[in-house]
């Protein structure tokens, strides 16, 4: 191991050419420990990627104007077409097959810093559930603990972490028992991170002694999953599918046998869930065809004079909205991983606090920084036979981005508390309504008592009927 001597040479070695020894400047008046610090961020620098995306996308915006051919995306329908019922039934079959054949692993990307949440701490361990109050890592553990009882298998959860929050989530897994999951059944590894750049690209420092660095978005995951060598423990146990998705999503369903019936029957390398649009402009990826290529754009690259237009019986033309829900085959992920494949690069422009020329601490009030990332859902148009299929948003998806409003906490409580409503009258139960239709009772029905419709009408006899304002948990 080089000493700090030998280290600071080296650094110097790199940032001096490329005029980034400013963030050296403080050395003499650093302690130690803060030496070795600024030594461990400076030397994780990948400057083989970053000296070719300087250039284009820090000092200068990348041109992310739409060429080529663009047209809808093929997908498969939420309700199969009479000439679809033979292959959605296989699929299901197939799929469960998969799951109980151990084919099939959970992986959550919760790398991510949470900044519109504002909650300190992981996100995972926000408390989410309307009644029981249960963070997204239990539901999510409990949903994977359910689905490996319901098909007599061990399931393993995968959730990659960025240094930003590691230690905290393992640190919260362990206090709660990783919710009764067995711990070799839960693999936490930790994605990469980017240095932050101010506009004339230079790096910036969050302190004499840290670089401002930040997560390599979760595109990340495909070269983490490598480096950690989750992707070689999934491969020693077999797994050949991972079922990926967002830390921020309770309503998830990772286990759904027809999503994963239809990739392998089709041979897909990566499969992506999508929802209709709620409105011509919603903030979502828009999942096209590009040049022949399953493609997510995302909606501030989108020309609005596509998301407007329509067909002749009136629905949107582009009209397929990107859940970040996911299947990837894991050799998928150790193909494009093996060679110098690199997903494209994103820039975004934000606020980052910095110390100044002064040795001050600026926290500015509108964007000062380029943040560098890449996206998972860029690497479909590298896949094989990659498959979209249509889901009902209000059973899968409910983003919590936000406390109030729009993609909030509050708005996946109500969501939550919808689902279980639909799913009792589904079993036959009698659920008291407002006179606006919505719920007038409070229920959570925990992945322990039914992971779905179909589990929960087999359990109707357990359910008390239902009054009006009450609140009832099902567990
Ligand atoms: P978001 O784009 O919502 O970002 O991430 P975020 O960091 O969670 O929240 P904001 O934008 O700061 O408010 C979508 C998903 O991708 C994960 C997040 O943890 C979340 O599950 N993610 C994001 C990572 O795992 N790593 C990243 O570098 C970025």
């Amino acid at each position: 191991m080089p000493g700090t001597d030998e280290r600071y040479r080296n650094c110097l070695v790199n940032l001096r050419p490329r005029g980034q020894d400013h963030v050296l400047r403080w050395w003499d008046g650093l302690a130690s420990g803060e030496r070795e610090r600024l030594l461990d961020d400076l030397e994780s620098i990948p400057w083989d990627v970053l000296d070719k995306l300087i250039p284009t996308h820090v000092l200068s915006q990348p041109n992310t104007a739409l060429v080529g051919e663009l047209l809808p995306a093929p997908i498969y329908p939420r309700i199969p077409g009479p000439d679809q019922q033979t292959l959605y039934e296989e699929a299901v079959r197939v799929g469960r097959e998969r799951i109980a054949g151990g084919k099939v692993a959970a992986l959550t990307v919760a790398g991510g810093q949470g900044t519109r949440l504002g909650f300190a701490g992981p996100k995972g361990a926000v408390p989410v559930t309307p009644v029981g109050g249960k963070t997204l890592f239990q539901l999510f553990a409990e949903t994977v603990l359910a689905a490996g009882r319901r098909y007599g298998v061990s399931i393993p959860w995968y959730v990659m972490t960025s240094p930003a929050n590691h230690y905290e989530t393992v640190d919260f897994l362990v206090r709660h028992h990783f919710f009764g999951l067995p711990r070799r059944d839960v693999i936490v590894f930790q994605q990469g991170m980017l240095p932050a750049f101010d506009f004339a690209g230079r790096l910036l420092l969050e302190d004499k002694h840290r670089l401002a660095l930040a997560p390599d978005g979760h595109g990340g995951v495909l070269k983490a999953l490598l480096r950690s060598g989750a992707l070689a423990d999934m491969q020693a146990r077999g797994v050949e599918v991972i079922s990926y998705f967002q830390v921020d999503n309770p309503l998830v369903k990772p286990f759904d046998p027809l999503f994963i019936g239809l990739h392998a029957l089709t041979q897909s390398e990566m499969s992506t869930k999508v929802a209709r649009k709620a409105d011509d402009l919603e903030r979502v990826g828009n999942l096209c065809l590009r040049d022949g290529r399953l493609t997510v754009i995302e909606y501030s690259e989108f020309p609005e004079i596509h998301a407007r237009v329509q067909n002749a019986d009136g629905r949107r033309r582009f009209d397929a909205g990107n859940l970040a829900m996911h299947l990837l085959d894991v050799g998928f992920v150790q193909r494009i991983t093996s060679r110098s494949f690199e997903l494209p690069c994103r820039r975004a422009e934000k606020v980052v606090p910095f110390i100044n020329d002064d040795g001050s601490l600026v926290s500015p009030s509108t964007p000062n920084a380029i943040k560098l990332e890449t996206f998972i859902f860029d690497a479909l148009p590298s896949a094989t036979n990659p498959l979209a299929l249509e889901v009902d948003r209000t059973e899968e998806f409910s983003p919590v981005k936000n406390l109030t409003g729009v993609d909030s906490l509050e708005s996946a409580k109500h969501d939550q508390i919808r689902r279980a409503c639909r799913w009792l009258e589904a079993a036959g139960v009698k659920v008291p309504r407002d006179p606006n239709g919505e719920p007038d009772v409070t229920v959570e029905i925990s992945p322990l008592f039914a992971l779905d419709a179909e589990e929960l009408a087999t359990k109707k006899d357990q359910i008390p009927a239902l009054k009006s304002a009450a609140t009832v948990y099902l567990q």
